[in-house]
């Protein structure tokens, strides 16, 4: 069943959701409760936000794998082989005219953006920053339609800085800055999680318009509506649209702001100039706490998901893959089964060329738990001899937000196969499945 939008969303996961009665602060304090959060808590729906009557903010929603799946209406154990499948497909969507979206509109006044509850995150950030705003733009040159999270910094005024470092939408705005033009653009906020996890697979020439793959992960399609001032089309069901322009030959400071990274990063970014925001009524706000465990269930289904399906159409036994928590997708672990040694470093090179976030890469056999770290310890502790095992990619591309790479706009990678050798000598030491079995029986809550 397809969530029609954030709301039904929040309804149906029901007492997986706390409702947050005491105020909380935009500033600071809202981001400190989502990343603190245990990894196993609901979603935070804060319902007293200081100073934005009658806004709410939403966030944690897909922190866990158990959301993760109810969001996508999937079992669990299913969430990459349904993400990887339903990927690959495109619904298209329907345009309509009931759009919720649009039950407040304003186009006056010179801080549209105040009335919004945007997080400032950490202590150093510059300003209040939008993390999960799904921009939405045309490209001038090929009429595609461009889709993708960028971070946004509050400045006050109707100009906030927009950090467009990535392709497509770096490119859509280039070519539309090559014609001397400004590049209309739709900012939609509070849409329910597939069609935020759509906005950030990769694309490619090949690839479907990314609102069909949202199509499909949703099971529906999503229903869009003109914007009100600029011509890009809108989720009809988001909580809030800004819509604006971005113009020509504007760079503005955009930062510190602590990244997905945890680190701060600061760059010379375009401006938006706002023209109109609009929202339903009782509006919720998404906040979305970088490096948190919510983005890294965002970034395992998005880039993770992605890489493992397409790793698995060129090599024969990739079984798994898992995203190492607080590394961005920096950091990733592939398991295998019954991959020969030449095949595994061919895995490797592979994965590391396809994925540009990817700067590790460890692939073990799929007798390890590629979630428990004391087990891929273990792997590379026994399988994996560092002068034979290691691959090394020299002068790739620098990924913007990775500050090791930091003005040096080349990068380098890492791959490790610590995959068993043939022999006993490469099996794990087991225990005796019945004496296990009358430890657990017997001494109950102490054994794990
Ligand atoms: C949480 C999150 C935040 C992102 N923030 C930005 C950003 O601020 N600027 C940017 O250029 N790309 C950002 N990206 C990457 C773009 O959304 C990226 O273009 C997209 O994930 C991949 O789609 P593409 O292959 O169409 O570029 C972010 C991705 C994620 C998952």
């Amino acid at each position: 069943m397809a969530y029609r939008d954030l709301r039904a969303l929040l309804e149906a996961l029901d007492n997986d959701v706390h409702h947050v009665t005491q105020s909380f602060a935009p500033r600071f304090e809202i981001a400190a409760a989502l990343r603190a959060a245990r990894a196993d808590a609901p979603a935070l729906l804060f319902e007293n936000v200081a100073g934005h009557a009658g806004w709410r903010v939403a966030g944690n929603l897909i922190a866990n794998r158990r959301r993760l799946a109810r969001a996508l209406d999937t079992p669990m154990a299913d969430l990459a082989r349904t993400c990887v499948e339903r990927r690959s497909q495109s619904l298209a969507p329907v345009r309509t005219t009931d759009a919720p979206v649009k039950e407040v509109v304003r186009t006056q006044g010179d801080d549209l953006l105040s009335e919004l509850p945007i997080l400032t995150h950490h202590e150093l950030d510059a300003g209040p920053f939008i993390t999960t705003g799904v921009v939405l733009c045309t490209d001038p040159a090929t009429g595609r339609r461009g889709m993708g999270i960028h971070r946004m910094m509050l400045k006050g005024g109707r100009k906030p800085g927009v950090l467009l470092a990535n392709p497509p939408m770096s490119q859509f705005h280039a070519n539309a800055e090559a014609r001397g033009e400004a590049l209309p653009v739709a900012i939609a906020l509070g849409l329910e999680p597939a069609t935020v996890i759509a906005s950030v697979v990769k694309s490619g020439p090949l690839t479907p318009d990314k609102m069909g793959i949202a199509g499909a992960l949703r099971g529906e399609p999503v229903e869009l509506v003109r914007a009100e001032t600029v011509d890009v089309e809108v989720p009809a069901r988001a909580e809030i649209v800004i819509e604006g322009r971005i113009p020509p030959g504007v760079r503005e400071t955009e930062g510190p702001f602590g990244e997905s990274t945890g680190a701060y990063f600061t760059y010379d970014s375009p401006v938006i100039e706002v023209s109109a925001v609009t929202h339903r009524q009782a509006p919720i706000y998404p906040g979305l706490c970088p490096w948190s465990a919510d983005l890294d269930m965002l970034l395992w289904l998005a880039a993770g998901a992605d890489l493992l399906g397409q790793l698995r159409t060129h090599v024969a036994g990739v079984v798994d893959l898992e995203l190492v928590g607080g590394t961005a997708g920096f950091s990733m672990i592939v398991a295998v089964a019954n991959c020969p040694r030449p095949e595994v470093r061919r895995l490797v090179q592979l994965a590391l060329a396809l994925d540009k976030r990817l700067k590790s890469l460890t692939v073990v056999d799929d007798d390890i738990d590629i979630r428990d770290p004391r087990d891929v310890a273990w792997a590379l502790a026994t399988r994996y001899q560092p002068a034979r095992d290691t691959i090394v990619v020299e002068g790739t591309d620098a990924y913007v937000i990775d500050p090791s790479a930091s003005g040096a706009g080349q990068g380098s990678k890492i791959g490790i196969v610590a995959t068993r050798g043939g022999g006993a000598a490469f099996d794990k030491a087991r225990l005796d499945a019945a004496a296990l079995a009358k430890a657990r029986r017997t001494l109950g809550e102490l054994m794990q």
